[in-house]
């Protein structure tokens, strides 16, 4: 039998309903702040990876799903939406139209990962992207939409990250007075913090293995590397969230693993899901355009990973079954009776379900509480010859006789 291919999930009718909850939340918070959807391919030009995420980062360099077309063009199913976004915005001058473009989207995404719980090879993402602002207030909106999508999907079980790392000349000082400092630990550090420090030591900040976070609890902070501009831009941020009322932790250890980023960086996270523990995250990317070969704009913003958001909500038990409101069972010479009924219930909105099995009427009956409805009209051989239908409120057990005619 051919099964569906490893990392991928399909989703049966009995999860479709937490889907649904959590596409409304999308549909309706990220119009609160005036960002409108947009919808990029499946699959782009895979230099649009290479040279917006970076050559250096796990995703490109790991994780794509490469292939060859029959016209011979290199192409890559997205890892991620920012690139795509930006690509979308160059090649339709849509900041033109706006001084600040805002915009959302939520989608597939493919990265060759070892599946585990909260991780597949192809996952969803929603997020937003603020362009054509440098301004502080355009990280803090994000920052605030992200917060909101979060906790309209009634997640309570998060905390808010934070970080700056600075312009690209302030990191690249705080690389050599981290490296010294790592050089200086390296056989406490693990291999693979070993091998990869001295191409990327940031990384070695967000590494998992407790050998390396005990060396990196000492290491000197970023945020001491931050020139007055750099630090002002962020206390602004913060000050901004505080007057918001979101709760955050300065982590001085957060870098994130996509090279497009400056300044703001930030993670949400949870502990209840093991070591998938990012909810999502984003930052400012003010280098992203001209990495693509566009004159520079300044951008911002953030990917939630939807499966994960989900595996919360159902933790939570924050998803209600699907629903129906109306099972009709009828009795063969009810059936055409019944037909009619479901027709007009469904032209006033309701959710009717009929039996097209043909099963006995005592059969349908006996599984009446399976139909998850709300009602039932029955509509039995009496029912019919005297014109009648008993509706019944599967709840409450109440039940009534009305003339079909009503
Ligand atoms: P990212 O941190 O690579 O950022 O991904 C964002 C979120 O997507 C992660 O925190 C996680 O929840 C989810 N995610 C990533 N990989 C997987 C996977 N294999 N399975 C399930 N969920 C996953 C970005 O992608 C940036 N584009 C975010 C951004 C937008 N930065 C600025 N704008």
């Amino acid at each position: 039998m051919i099964q569906n291919i490893k990392g991928t999930k399909d989703i049966l009718p009995t999860d479709i309903a937490v889907w649904h909850t959590i596409e409304n939340v999308f549909r309706t918070i990220p119009q609160l702040y005036g960002y409108e959807e947009i919808r990029t391919p499946l699959f782009e030009s895979t230099s649009l990876f290479k040279r917006g995420v970076g050559e250096g980062t796990d995703i490109v360099g790991k994780e794509m799903y490469v292939f060859d077309d029959k016209g011979g063009e290199s192409l890559t199913l997205r890892p991620e939406l920012t690139a795509p976004v930006a690509r979308a915005i160059l090649q339709y001058n849509l900041i033109r139209h706006y001084p600040t473009l805002r915009v959302w989207y939520y989608g597939a995404c493919f990265r060759y990962e070892q599946p585990q719980l909260g991780r597949q090879r192809q996952f969803h993402q929603v997020g937003a992207e603020c362009a054509g602002s440098t301004n502080p207030e355009s990280d803090a909106e994000i920052i605030l939409l992200a917060h909101r999508l979060i906790s309209s999907c009634g997640i309570t079980d998060f905390t808010l990250h934070i970080n700056s790392i600075g312009t690209s000349e302030e990191r690249s000082s705080y690389r050599t007075l981290l490296l010294d400092y790592l050089n200086s630990h390296r056989t406490e550090l693990s291999e693979d913090a070993q091998r990869r420090m001295d191409k990327n030591p940031l990384r070695t900040l967000d590494s998992k293995d407790e050998r390396d976070k005990a060396v990196c609890a000492n290491a000197p902070s970023i945020l001491d590397s931050l020139g007055a501009d750099s630090s002002k831009r962020f206390a602004a941020i913060q000050e901004m969230l505080s007057s918001a009322g979101i709760a955050y932790s300065v982590n001085p250890a957060l870098v994130r693993g996509l090279d497009y980023y400056s300044h703001t960086v930030f993670e949400f996270r949870t502990d209840k899901l093991g070591s998938q523990d990012a909810l999502g995250g984003g930052g400012r990317y003010d280098n992203l355009f001209e990495s693509l070969g566009a004159k520079p704009i300044p951008g911002v913003g953030f990917g939630l990973g939807v499966e994960r958001l989900i595996l919360l909500m159902q933790q939570q038990q924050l998803v209600e079954a699907s629903h129906c409101d109306v099972v009709i069972i009828t009795s063969q010479s009810g059936l055409t009776e019944g037909a009619t009924i479901a027709e007009s219930l469904r032209s006033a909105g309701l959710r009717v379900k009929t039996d097209v099995q043909r099963r006995s009427f005592k059969a349908q009956l006996k599984d009446i509480d399976k139909s998850s409805a709300t009602y039932a009209v029955i509509l039995g051989d009496d029912e019919v010859s005297s014109g009648n239908a008993l509706i019944k409120n599967l709840a409450s057990h109440e039940q009534q006789i009305v003339a079909l005619s009503d």
